[in-house]
């Protein structure tokens, strides 16, 4: 990993505003250039998309939709800025790929979990899937999960099926940690039978894509929520921190630390490790200090008879709460309804929190994507009805992962121009390229950080902002400049690279035009994990 850049600056040529285009836009001096498609051959000997109606189990062995959250990984004996393992989420089905009204159950939920494809440079600089690689694999709905933890003896032994994996983070020890985003199983629909019990989804899951014939893993120790990603923090004793969004409006921000360090010489050792630790959920001060509240039975109230307060920030100011009633009795009951036990502790509801990264001098960014349902505000969720979101930011004390205390602020509020007049709830500070909606967030090996949008994308949205994008944020003067400007009706999402940042992958999810479409004349376009990369072979960014 190269050292972080002195300045942590950027040379590229900002984009346009209010780019509406159907087709990625970049920089001059880059190129964007598909890479697997939904649909795309997957597994060896995998036909990939094959028409509609599509088939269960071909369709297991195919890309699934909406790619998401990734991560890169190298492999032994393979130079990494040439070539590795791509691991990518897919949240949702993709509709370029099927037709949910005639395709049954098991084909549905093929089209959701997670992708692992080796990947490889070609000799022009282009990448490609390595169709023939014994590593390719999918997780799907249909996948048999173990799961681990306090919770096992709640949820059961193993459960079936992965689903709504949205962002997704990685650990010292090379696995692949895929979060599930909502607890239920919505892709069941009218007339199919056997739902299972909601309580097997909402779940971190831990995929070990180096060893193809392993069985993912459902870690319940880190709880029960809207789960969006994860991000670690290491520390010279190789204890490790691992922060968690809660994608809820609204939500809280939580922390899980393994009661074990890492081990760097043994990675066998390591496979355990999220089974048992601490649970933390984040109360923001309004004098912008911080407490990690634990979330351990008998702990901060959380006992039976408990009162959980609901999400009373959506409620007006002077209204009367009446209190839920609810019995934690086990560390299980905390795992499986973590979100009461969280609002119960007295952690802080925040207006939708995305995705999380540490960065290089352990800064910790959190994306707050919006609220528009905000009544009674904090200090660190400012605007009522806040309709396109912030960033807030923290140091732990001693920039320690075990740390119980931190110090926050508020990085920018996105939105509008206030020479637009608009209300308050809509006027953003960015100083530079504005956007809305920040959802994504990177800061990359070496130091730059990266935002990712996920607004509207009707015109009431585009008009002011354009099509979802992705931008670099000064961290010292907050200075804005957009990356990349997506296809119509996308977001941006998904942020891996090589070691030495030459190429960038980034995911294309819910285009819906023209861009990437797999039939002619008609259907929708694909999502896509698209390389992007520069003509001069330089880091991106640099
Ligand atoms: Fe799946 Fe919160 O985005
Ligand atoms: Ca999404
Ligand atoms: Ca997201
Ligand atoms: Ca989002």
């Amino acid at each position: 990993t190269p050292p972080p850049g002195p300045d942590y600056s950027v040379t590229f040529k900002p984009l346009d505003d209010k780019i509406v285009a159907d087709t990625v836009t970049v920089p001059e001096g880059y190129v964007a250039e598909v890479l697997y498609s939904a649909g795309d051959k997957c597994v060896i000997g995998s036909a990939g998309y094959a028409g509609i109606p599509q088939s269960y189990p071909a369709t297991e062995t195919q890309s699934g939709g909406q790619h998401d959250g990734m991560h890169f990984y190298p492999l032994e004996g393979v130079d990494p800025n040439q070539g590795g393992l791509l691991v990518l989420n897919h949240e949702a089905l993709d509709n370029a790929t099927l037709d949910q009204s005639v395709e049954g159950l098991k084909t549905r939920l093929s089209n959701v979990g997670v992708s692992v494809v080796e990947i490889a440079r070609g000799s022009n600089g282009a990448w490609a899937v390595k169709a023939d690689s014994r590593y390719n694999k999918r997780y799907t709905g249909n996948t048999v999960y173990n799961v681990s933890g306090p919770a096992k003896a709640v949820v059961g032994a193993t459960v079936v099926g992965t689903l709504n994996n949205c962002s997704s983070g990685n650990t010292p020890w090379g696995t692949y940690l895929t979060c599930e985003e909502t607890l239920n199983n919505y892709h069941y629909q009218a007339g199919d039978a056997g739902q299972p019990a909601d309580e097997g989804y909402g779940w971190v899951v831990e995929i070990d894509p180096q060893t193809p014939g392993s069985t993912a893993v459902k870690r319940t120790a880190m709880g029960r929520f809207s789960h969006e990603n994860t991000a670690y923090m290491l520390d010279e004793n190789n204890r490790v921190a691992f922060y968690m969004g809660d994608d809820t409006t609204p939500g809280c921000i939580y922390k899980f630390v393994p009661n074990k360090p890492y081990d760097p010489a043994n990675r066998a050792n390591n496979m355990g490790l999220l089974d048992e630790g601490t649970l933390y959920a984040a109360r923001f001060n309004d004098d912008g200090s911080g407490n990690w509240v634990e979330l351990t039975v008998g702990k901060n109230n959380l006992t039976t008879g408990a009162t959980d307060p609901g999400n009373f920030t959506q409620v007006a100011t002077g209204t009367v709460i009446t209190g839920t009633i609810v019995d934690f009795n086990s560390q299980a009951d905390v795992l499986v309804n973590t979100q009461a036990a969280a609002r119960v502790a007295g952690a802080t509801l925040m207006d939708r929190p995305e995705w999380i990264t540490v960065g290089v001098d352990k800064t910790v960014f959190c994306t707050l994507t919006n609220n528009g349902s905000r009544k009674r505000t904090s200090a660190s969720n400012p605007r009522a009805n806040n309709s396109h979101g912030h960033i807030i930011r923290w140091h732990e004390r001693g920039d320690s992962p075990l740390a119980t205390t931190f110090e926050w602020d508020l990085l920018l509020l996105a939105g509008r121009d206030a020479a637009d007049g608009v209300a308050p709830n809509l006027t953003g500070n960015v100083n530079g390229d504005t956007f809305s909606s920040p959802d994504g967030i990177r800061v990359d090996p070496q130091g730059r950080l990266w935002v990712q949008t996920d607004a509207g994308t009707g015109t009431s949205t585009t008009d002011f902002f354009g099509n979802n994008s992705m931008y670099y944020i000064d961290q010292k003067t907050g200075e804005s400049k957009r990356f990349l400007v997506g296809p119509l009706g996308c977001e941006i999402t998904g942020i891996a690279y090589t070691p030495d940042l030459t190429t960038f992958f980034i995911n294309i999810q819910h285009p819906n035009q023209t861009w990437n479409t797999l039939r002619a004349g008609g259907g929708d376009a694909r999502s896509a994990t698209v390389v992007v990369r520069r003509t001069d072979g330089k880091p991106v960014g640099a």
